[in-house]
């Protein structure tokens, strides 16, 4: 395990109370999205017939795993943002 994984892991277990209290904010969620994440993969990864991603657990695991393999040093909060809007806009698992 990488040094940055674990403090990213580290910082996440000591975010979850405080993000849990908060909804999630698909326009944070946007940009955060803009900024990051469109290096690798554009927007067709989402929308393809045989995409991975099977349930809301597993597209916020994804986002967090893609994350932490960019390095971009999210908290807990931006996981979850991002998670939202991409489950909003591409995936549209229930929320609940
Ligand atoms: C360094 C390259 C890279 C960057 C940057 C990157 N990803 Fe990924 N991502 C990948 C690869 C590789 C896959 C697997 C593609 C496949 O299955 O064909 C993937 C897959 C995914 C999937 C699953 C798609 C599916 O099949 O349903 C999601 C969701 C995702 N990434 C989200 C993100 C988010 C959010 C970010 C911004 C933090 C991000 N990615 C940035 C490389 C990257």
């Amino acid at each position: 395990m990488s040094t940055s994984y674990s403090i990213v892991l580290l910082l996440c277990l000591l975010m979850a109370p405080l993000a849990t209290a908060q909804a999630e904010d698909i326009n944070v969620g946007k940009e955060l999205h803009q900024e990051n994440c469109l290096e690798c993969h554009k927007f067709e990864l989402y929308e393809r017939t045989d995409r991975t991603v099977k349930t809301l657990k597993h597209l916020r695991s994804q986002v967090l795993f893609c994350a932490v393999n960019n390095d971009v040093g999210w908290f807990d909060e931006e996981i979850d943002d991002v998670t939202a809007y991409l489950n909003t806009f591409y995936y549209l698992f229930d929320m609940k």
